[in-house]
């Protein structure tokens, strides 16, 4: 497969086999994070890594996508690293970076992941939950697992997203 092909066949999974990830393919999904690109090369990322049980109850309780968290083998939660930063908007977008690596490097190792947000409602208390200091703000949570369904989702014509070329 090309790289376009990678990028054209990733979709979220949100159903995942009982099969563990490896540490070895864990530390491989985080490097892919760790190589993304950054405004000043500030890498305002930081990862906590949630294998626990304990912890992934307690965080899908957070969350209206709990069978998504609960029925995961691993997830990742990412945090904004506020002393790294320097310009909020660009180190977000970094951000964004740096989970997309991720997403992509999963599915390039036959991992799915889905990238959650809707849990950033209770963010405050997943920093509480995860022991996490306040000069890193949660971001996101990714759930990750060996696929147990086969995705779909669609994108927009490319005639309908390209507004000019001059
Ligand atoms: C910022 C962001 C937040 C998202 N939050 C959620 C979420 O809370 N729950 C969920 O099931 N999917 C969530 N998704 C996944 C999107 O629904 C998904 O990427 C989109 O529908 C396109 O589908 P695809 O990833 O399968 O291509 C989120 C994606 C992004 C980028």
């Amino acid at each position: 497969m090309t790289l376009l092909d990678e990028i054209r066949s990733r979709r979220s999974v949100r159903k995942y086999r009982e099969e563990p990830v490896s540490d070895q393919l864990i530390s491989e999904i985080l490097e892919a994070g760790r190589w993304a690109p950054s405004g000043l090369n500030n890498q305002p990322w930081r990862f906590v890594v949630i294998k626990d049980k304990t912890f992934k109850t307690k965080l899908s309780e957070m969350t209206h996508y709990s069978g998504i968290v609960a029925g995961s083998d691993f997830c990742i939660a990412v945090f904004y690293n506020s002393p790294a930063g320097y310009h909020r908007e660009k180190d977000i977008m970094s951000i964004g970076a740096c989970i997309q690596n991720m997403l992509l490097y999963a599915h390039h190792l036959g991992i799915g992941s889905v990238w959650l947000g809707e849990i950033l409602k209770n963010k405050d208390r997943i920093s509480e939950i995860l022991g996490i200091n306040q000069s890193n703000e949660f971001m996101a949570l990714i759930a990750f697992g060996y696929p147990d369904e086969e995705a779909a989702g669609e994108r927009l014509k490319m005639n309908d997203l390209l507004l000019k070329i001059l």
